[in-house]
């Protein structure tokens, strides 16, 4: 380590900015909203420098920087003067500000723009939450040093907070139960009650979850997953966390859904952190909501994170707009799902409303879907697409009418999850891949 990361209070305390451009102030901010008096100037005047805690050099000539430097480092006043390590003698950090924590990067001035992109990284992985857990964990301080004197103790009740369900009550707002948490835990010690999550994996590619999701998967014991989460959404998960695979394949139940729920209720009672990981969105055909229910009746506290669900991740990789001010006003998602060999939907609105149709589990049902649609007066020419694996690598797509996919999707298909989008922006796909932004007829 060439450099030795310090945290410096500048309250009250003057500091030299050299140069008035934009990287200067650029470099005043933060020095200001740690509370330093800033005061900036074109030219350096070596008598400026007393009484000052530290001195920058930005957009300035760099006659001034260098005076500033040698007169600064002559006083023993830390000096940092933009892109010149040569003239600095302390770095400035890329800084995380999630007050009052605070994470400084730096790379020891050989390669700031990687420090910047580290910051950002980290920045997505640490919510401004945690600045609200730190102020809460503050608000209750002197209680727990009156209430548990014993430092050993008093650190274990504070890892169980902090790293559990009261910092997952701040972060998801709910900030009055957080509080309750907190006194609960300082007055009777008690054990760590469980929490489920619901979490939306999205269609499948890692990058296409939501910053919170990414996060859950960092932290929870348990994962608990089923067919249609992909490895590499997995691959996100906490190393050492358990994985529960309960699959589920049209027809091929791994796990009946009441022994899912037993299940769930189970790990939250037991007092883990359970990742509910479901493909898509959780509330979109994901029987999230039978899930939440049971867990709700059991007591078991449990929170929803959306995903992107397979309809919008489709649509946007396919350049298909499921809603077009000349083509659709509304968009319907529909299960193809049949129950004992018949569909049971009601075709006469969704012809009529000229919806664009999202059809999920609708490839072995294609057959009805185009008969119904078509006995209730949907043009024979309707544009439509069956989409498979969408929103990733592996996206396929198979275009035509209605009748043309019933034809042809049996020997199309390779296995994997499709979903048919049926209604005139079928037609009006955008050649996003192609970089190009004009709409193709
Ligand atoms: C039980 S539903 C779950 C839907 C999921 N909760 C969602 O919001 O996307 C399963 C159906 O979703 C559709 N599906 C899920 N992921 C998909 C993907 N990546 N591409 C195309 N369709 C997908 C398929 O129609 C599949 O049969």
């Amino acid at each position: 380590m060439r450099h030795f990361p310090l945290f410096l209070d500048l309250q009250g305390r003057r500091v030299l900015v050299i140069g008035t451009g934009e990287i200067a102030h650029r470099k005043a901010e933060p020095l200001a909203r740690a509370g330093a008096l800033v005061e900036m100037a074109d030219l350096f005047d070596p008598a400026q420098l007393a009484g000052c805690a530290l001195a920058v050099g930005a957009d300035a000539p760099i006659e001034e920087l260098l005076a500033l430097s040698k007169a600064a480092q002559a006083a023993g006043i830390p000096v940092n003067v933009v892109d010149r390590p040569a003239l600095c003698s302390f770095i400035m950090p890329a800084i995380v500000d999630r007050d009052p924590i605070t994470i400084a990067v730096s790379s020891g001035g050989t390669a700031p723009v990687l420090a910047r992109l580290l910051r950002a990284k980290i920045e997505a992985l640490i919510p401004p939450a945690y600045g609200r857990l730190a102020a809460m964990a503050d608000s209750f301080k002197d209680e727990i040093r009156r209430r548990l004197p014993e430092m050993a103790l008093r650190r274990r009740v504070l890892e169980r907070l902090l790293g559990g369900r009261a910092a997952d009550l701040v972060f998801a707002g709910r900030e009055d139960e957080a509080r309750t948490e907190f006194s609960r835990a300082i007055a009777e010690g008690e054990p760590e009650r469980g929490m489920v999550y619901l979490v939306g994996a999205g269609p499948g590619a890692a990058d296409l979850l939501t910053l919170r999701a990414q996060r859950l998967l960092g932290e929870a014991d348990v994962i608990v997953h089923d067919r249609l989460v992909t490895p590499e959404v997995l691959d996100m998960a906490r190393r050492d966390a358990e994985r529960i695979y309960v699959g589920k394949a049209r027809a091929n139940h791994c796990m009946k859904q009441e022994d899912i729920n037993a299940l769930l209720v189970r790990l939250g009672q037991a007092g883990r952190k359970v990742v509910r990981l479901k493909g898509g969105d959780p509330f979109v055909f994901g029987r999230g909501g039978e899930e939440a229910e049971a867990l709700a009746e059991a007591g078991v506290a449990v929170e929803v994170v959306p995903g992107v669900t397979a309809a919008l991740a489709c649509a946007a990789q396919a350049g298909i707009p499921l809603t077009h001010r000349d083509a659709a006003r509304s968009v319907t998602f529909v299960t193809g799902h049949t129950k004992e060999g018949r569909l049971d939907i009601d075709f006469a609105p969704l012809v009529r409303s000229k919806t664009t149709l999202a059809v999920y589990m609708g490839i072995v049902s294609l057959p009805f879907l185009r008969d119904g649609l078509l006995a209730h007066g949907m043009a024979v020419d309707t544009p439509a697409a069956l989409i498979e694996r969408g929103g990733t690598a592996a996206q396929r797509e198979l275009r035509g009418s209605l009748d043309e996919l019933v034809q042809k999707a049996p020997a199309w298909s390779t296995g994997g999850p499709a979903l048919v989008l049926i209604g005139d922006v079928v037609g009006r796909g955008v050649a996003v891949r192609a970089g190009k932004s004009a709409y193709a007829r």
